[in-house]
């Protein structure tokens, strides 16, 4: 059975109606991929409404046609979305339609078929890391090797205050997540049942690089 909609301690499950109608229509496997990487931008501008409640505020003074006011605005420096590649870019994209003017950094993983752990290929964020918001997005959270890496290595670079946003986690990657880094705040559209001996997530979705680029 999913777990999606119940509220779990260690992540975020982000059940809102519109999510969950066009996740499942991500997960069919005659999904074309021009519509699964459209319904993956469209659920990510979704999720980004969750992941940015907390954003602080500052107020500042303006003048509408009407009058002066002192009116709402988000304060100082403000956040930096962080890719895995490639399949990242995929929920990267709903993310900065939402906000155009965000900074945008890039962790290039890719895990080893056999071993499943995350082979680094490329890293570039900006040098003031350490004063935004990281939010690092990828859509699959299966073993976690591949997130943990990721902040691993942020947190090297300056990183300090960092949330996480994908679409489907397996209950094993979001319990190694919450071990390896406890202080990062998580967020999924849904909990799935469990990893298969492939590390593939069940039911999931397949592999969502492949199916968001169609190389497969
Ligand atoms: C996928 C996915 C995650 C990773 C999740 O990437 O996008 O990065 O697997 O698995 P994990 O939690 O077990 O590490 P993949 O390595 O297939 O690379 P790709 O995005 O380039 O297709
Ligand atoms: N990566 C994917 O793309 N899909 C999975 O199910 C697990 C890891």
């Amino acid at each position: 059975m999913l777990r999606g909609g119940i509220v779990d301690q260690k992540i975020n499950t982000v059940d809102h109606p519109l999510i969950q109608h066009k996740l499942t229509l991500m997960r069919r496997k005659d999904q074309s991929t021009a519509g699964f990487r459209l319904l993956l931008r469209e659920i990510s501008t979704l999720l980004a409404y969750e992941v940015t409640r907390d954003l602080p505020l500052t107020l500042v003074d303006i003048e509408t046609p009407m009058q002066s006011m002192s009116a709402p605005m988000l304060l100082g420096k403000k956040l930096c979305f962080v890719s895995i590649l490639r399949a990242g870019n995929g929920l990267l994209d709903g993310m900065l339609d939402l906000m155009p003017s965000a900074r945008v950094g890039h962790v290039g993983l890719y895990r080893d078929p056999k071993s499943l752990q995350a082979v680094e290929y490329y890293f570039k964020v900006p040098n003031d890391i350490s004063e935004r918001l990281a939010i690092v997005v990828d859509p699959m959270l299966a073993t976690a090797n591949s997130v943990i890496a990721a902040i691993d290595r942020l947190k090297k670079a300056g990183a300090g205050r960092i949330k996480f946003v994908c679409l489907l986690a397996a209950p094993e990657g979001i319990e190694a997540l919450h071990a390896a880094h406890p202080d990062v705040e998580s967020y999924t559209a849904s909990i799935d049942e469990r990893l298969n001996d492939h590390g593939y997530i069940l039911p999931g979705l397949g592999d969502a690089g492949d199916r968001i680029y169609g190389t497969r």
